[in-house]
């Protein structure tokens, strides 16, 4: 924690949209009466039919649902693209820039329109149609952008799956929501380096029921893969047979936009399924709002398309405001530590919007990479994904922003389709490491264990008291675990699985999960999906995972993992599972430390503690509490001696 605090510089409180004043009416204003409030600012966005109704929601425990405009009747890529050709169909809306800094594009609005128009053709052709599901399997390239919005288009339901999932977890996705068709890339690259995308495709299909009706194949590296008679056609062949008018299918305000497959406490991933017409209001007036985004800005926000920032602040938020926005395709540190801050100079970026994780991991690099560069467009700073430790922030605001520009740090969720917890840059004040204020509409509440709701300054479990028109509707096919998973701990209130503090200037601070989540880098993580993934393994017996404190990753993966009878707990057998469960679910889920354990603690009826081994994990031995109640204290000793340190 620290105790600095930066006031709004007089110039930004001069020209942004909102300064204090202003916030606190507005505030007042969307929280006292939403349905006057949303009702004004849901015509931010065009409708074919405006809505004559604006809320209407309930947490009320067995009746959850939540209905925003519902009888307005509207098309996200008519939003999106259509409604700006007339005034700035000659601006850039996406700026791309390659892996490798000798390649980028830019894509004026009306050339978004016609490549966006003829794959809703080609989609249209192979019998997609309003409400049918699609996933996407992308690399950072335009085209992944053009395919959300050809499915927005004909009102088809994207499920974009990050292309850092293993043939596994894309199967498990595609499955569960019963895609028929899938985009992909033959290959995508980043950092110089070669993923698979098209193999793995074919790999998941392999496993899945009755297999996909159509795969449709971006050229990205022009790699050799396997084509499927009848089933796999190039993207750019598809899209040459067909026209570039493609009518925008009038689709209701609850109709689905998306599901995204997201980590939670237990069992698989949960579709999170977000809706058409509240999603998008949300999304862009944030958008709006918290960047500070006026005409003419280049605006970049460097998270991948995979992940709910890159749907709401890549592509929907922005290009509903007929933004230019930039899209990234390679890492932070190729070809040189530097990339971010010459991508700046080169496209003069001027709002920039990344995770704390690779903030910290440039600070190692030191100062000199990013002074050698001249960030003199860059306005305004933002940080998303983990919280953001103090240094980090002060490195970024120092260094990188040259005590110049304002950082926004915005705290949500996948489920929360828009920022709900953040600074306005023309309105709050900063205190490094905190999220700040609610955003107009949000009523965060602090409560404890019991769900007593904590006043002043606290320190408990972050809830949201009432709805707003970006939250997720429910689980795809499962409200029930909807239900359950967000309303039933605290009755009545939307439950975010966070713990937070709240000071005395009613600032809130969001400490991290309270759940069996963690947040490796910024990507979230369920322990249990890696413990499933371990137990696979012949020779594992048991597993247990929890997370540890890492200085780049904000969190790593430690794993407590018992060995079959028999088997040797060999530096290759570690090495074996690390490889298991990358090729399981993912890279980004590889355990940074693996402890073999002869055995774990649990209570006499069976139950693993994982109170004590995230303790031990986190090296705070003498914190862990009662131990009396274990089956076997014992094993806690042998745990302890033989803890793993970080490399
Ligand atoms: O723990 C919080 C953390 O990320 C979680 C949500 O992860 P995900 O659904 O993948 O969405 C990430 C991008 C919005 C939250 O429950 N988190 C996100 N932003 C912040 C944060 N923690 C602290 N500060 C933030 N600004």
């Amino acid at each position: 924690m620290s105790d600095k605090i930066y006031d709004v510089p007089s110039e930004w409180a001069q020209k942004a949209y909102v300064d204090d004043a202003h916030y606190q009416s507005m505030y007042a204003a969307s929280v006292n009466d939403p349905n006057a409030f949303w009702g004004e600012h849901g015509k931010r966005i065009d409708w074919f039919t405006p809505y004559t109704k604006v809320k209407n929601t309930s947490f009320d425990p067995g009746h959850v649902s939540i209905k925003w405009f519902e009888d307005g009747i509207t098309n996200v890529a008519y939003n999106c693209v259509d409604r700006h050709l007339e005034t700035r169909g000659d601006q850039v809306a996406i700026i791309w820039e390659g892996d490798s800094p000798d390649e980028s594009r830019n894509i004026t609005y009306r050339e978004l329109s016609s490549e966006v128009n003829k794959l809703a053709n080609v989609l249209r052709n192979r019998g997609v149609e309003k409400g049918d599901r699609v996933t996407i399997y992308l690399p950072m390239i335009p085209e992944a952008a053009f395919a959300m919005l050809a499915c927005a288009r004909l009102g088809a339901v994207h499920s974009i799956v990050f292309g850092g999932f293993s043939p596994d977890s894309l199967a498990g996705r595609v499955a569960d929501c019963g895609s028929k068709c899938i985009i992909t890339a033959d290959e995508g690259l980043r950092g110089g380096r070669k993923v698979p995308l098209k193999a793995n495709v074919d790999a998941a299909i392999a496993q899945i029921e009755g297999g996909v009706d159509h795969v449709i194949v971006v050229r990205r590296t022009g790699g050799k893969v396997d084509m499927t008679p009848g089933r796999d056609v190039y993207y750019d062949e598809a899209c040459a047979m067909v026209t570039d008018e493609c009518p925008a299918e009038h689709v209701h305000a609850e109709d689905p936009l998306f599901i995204l497959y997201t980590s939670g406490s237990t069992g698989k991933p949960k579709g999170v399924l977000h809706t058409t017409g509240g999603y998008l209001v949300y999304a862009s007036m944030t958008h709006q709002y918290i960047f500070d985004y006026h005409p003419g800005d280049i605006y970049w926000c460097t998270a991948d398309v995979g992940w709910v920032t890159g749907h709401s602040y890549i592509v929907y938020g922005p290009l509903a405001n007929g933004a230019t926005t930039l899209m990234f395709e390679g890492i932070p540190n190729y070809p040189s530590v530097s990339r971010f801050w010459d991508v700046i100079d080169k496209h003069q970026v001027n709002i920039f919007y990344t995770a704390p994780t690779a903030i910290r991991s440039l600070m190692q690099a030191g100062e000199e990479p990013v002074k050698r560069t001249s960030r003199s467009s860059l306005r305004l700073l933002g940080s998303v994904g983990e919280p953001i430790n103090p240094e980090a922030w002060e490195w970024y605001y120092r260094v990188v922003g040259e005590e110049r520009c304002p950082i926004v740090d915005t705290w949500w969720q996948t489920e929360t389709g828009g920022i709900l917890i953040t600074p306005l840059p023309g309105a709050t004040k900063l205190k490094p490491g905190s999220a700040t204020r609610p955003f107009f509409g949000v009523l965060p509440e602090v409560v404890d264990a019991e769900g007593k709701v904590l006043e002043g300054a606290c320190e408990g479990n972050l809830v949201i008291a009432d709805s707003w028109p970006g939250q997720m509707r429910t689980v795809y096919g499962d409200h029930e675990r909807f239900e359950q998973t967000y309303f039933s701990t605290y009755p009545g209130k939307y439950f975010t699985g966070d713990g937070c503090r709240r000071d005395a200037d009613g600032f809130y601070w969001i400490t991290g999960r309270v759940d069996d989540v963690i947040n490796v880098s910024g990507h979230r993580m369920g322990t249990a999906e890696v413990e499933s993934a371990l137990v696979a393994h012949p020779k594992v017996s048991e597993a247990a995972v929890v997370g540890f404190p890492h200085d780049i990753k904000g969190q790593g993966i430690y794993a407590y993992v018992t060995l079959m009878d028999g088997q040797e707990p060999t530096e290759e057998l570690r090495k074996e599972l690390v490889n298991w469960v990358r090729r399981e679910i993912g890279p980004i889920a590889s355990p940074d430390l693996i402890q073999f354990a002869p055995g774990l603690p649990k209570t006499r009826s069976g139950k693993i503690m994982r109170r004590i081994l995230r303790k031990i994990a986190e090296d705070q031995f003498e914190s862990l509490g009662d131990t009396s109640t274990l089956a076997d204290p014992g094993v806690v000793e042998d745990l302890i001696h033989n803890r793993q340190n970080k490399r």
